[in-house]
């Protein structure tokens, strides 16, 4: 077959193996991305479908807007802040999780070769978007706290990227959080340069310890937020959604409309029927409850099999750990003994655009009970040691 060109440069599908490695059912999986199953409000849910059918009828099951459904979209305008500033209805849209919402800002922004800037390290969903549409990835050098405001300002007197990605909260894969002057140096040296901020926010509200902390969008201009209720509600709902000015909204629409006309409108209803009862902030609080427990756990775990063979960066929130381990130079290298010992991570070297070789992990605690993050950890120590 004759496949598009960038196909070929998008080499292995590691998660693809991964995936089928945990279909095997004595497999422990710290590699995914999953929120808790049996944490999810499958009832709750349930009524609130049956409650659209009912009071909505057909009209639910109609062709909708692009942008997503209106009081959905009214809803989402309340909860946050522009610049300060209410958030008008024209500043929002539904997307089909914000993984929809990377894909449209590559695709109504990017042309070939445009560089755009990532912290070091960074999800790789977003890479494969930006990839997909031919960009050329820059990584900004990052601490504790993500991007070194002075490295990216270096970075912007060599190269003029279309825009920089960042997960300021409990990043994907390295957990960390940006504090708060952080965000405004960040801030200030983008808009000094006129680069525009895309703000991916899946786990902001999976908090354990801590104030909570403003979004970008709402500090700055030049900021697209992306949300998504996969990691509050169920990724499988997958309904998310962007902020931004109504300029931009209205280019991501139009984009929109060429890729799947709308979002799910049946399930963006029954989403709305959960947020009107009120019942997200209790949720959101017992998956805080139920992941820090967990968090503990594999920290306890790792401490307790591993030691001081492994330099871990222990999050305040959202779903990973990110470990390196001192006495192994490519974590890589040990997915196969990994596998071997029923246990699944992910190497780091997925989360560099550069392929760059590295001994660091990343570990997800919130799928596994304490027990099972015990029982894998303990493995995963016998695999790097065989
Ligand atoms: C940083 C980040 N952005 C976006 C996504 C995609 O989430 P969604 O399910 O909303 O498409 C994920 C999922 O793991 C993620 O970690």
């Amino acid at each position: 077959m004759q496949y598009a060109s960038w196909m070929e440069a998008s080499g292995k599908s590691f998660i693809g193996e991964i995936l089928k490695a945990a279909q095997n059912h004595s497999m422990i999986s710290f590699a995914g991305g999953l929120p808790a199953l049996e944490l999810f409000p499958d009832q709750a849910l349930q009524r609130c479908f049956e409650r659209v059918f009912e009071e909505q009828g057909k009209p639910a099951l109609q062709y909708a807007q692009t942008s997503g459904y209106h009081p959905l979209r009214e809803w989402l305008a309340k909860q946050h802040k522009r610049e300060g500033k209410e958030v008008a209805i024209e500043e929002i849209m539904v997307t089909t999780g914000s993984q929809q919402g990377l894909s449209l800002v590559a695709q109504t922004f990017l042309d070939p070769g445009d560089v755009v800037l990532v912290e070091t390290p960074t999800y790789l969903g977003a890479v494969q978007a930006f990839q997909s549409f031919r960009a050329r990835m820059m990584m900004v050098p990052c601490d504790a706290q993500g991007i070194i405001p002075e490295e990216l300002e270096k970075m912007l007197k060599q190269v003029t990227p279309k825009f920089l990605y960042l997960i300021p909260n409990y990043q994907n894969p390295s957990g960390k959080i940006m504090g708060l002057e952080r965000r405004i140096e960040l801030l200030r040296v983008a808009q000094m340069n006129d680069l525009m901020v895309i703000e991916d926010n899946p786990y902001g509200n999976l908090r354990f310890e801590g104030e909570p902390l403003p979004d970008l969008i709402e500090l700055g201009n030049n900021v697209i937020y992306l949300g998504t209720f996969s990691k509050v509600l169920a990724p499988g709902l997958r309904v998310g959604y962007v902020v931004a000015n109504s300029d931009i909204i209205e280019h991501l629409c139009k984009t929109k409309e060429g890729v799947d006309l709308h979002s799910n409108t049946l399930t963006q209803r029954a989403v709305l029927e959960f947020l009107k009862e009120g019942l997200l902030p209790g949720h959101i609080q017992s998956l805080c409850s139920v992941y820090r427990e967990r968090r503990n756990a594999m920290v306890q775990a790792i401490e307790k099999h591993l030691g001081d063979e492994v330099e871990m960066i222990i999050p305040s929130g959202g779903l990973f750990l990110w470990a390196r381990f001192k006495k192994i130079t490519n974590s890589y290298d040990y997915v196969q003994a990994t596998i071997r010992q029923n246990v699944l991570y992910v190497p780091g070297e997925v989360f560099y655009p550069d392929g760059r070789v590295t001994s660091e992990v990343r570990l997800n605690y919130s799928s596994s009970t304490p027990e099972i993050i015990e029982e894998g950890i303990q493995r995963l120590a016998r695999a790097i040691r065989e």
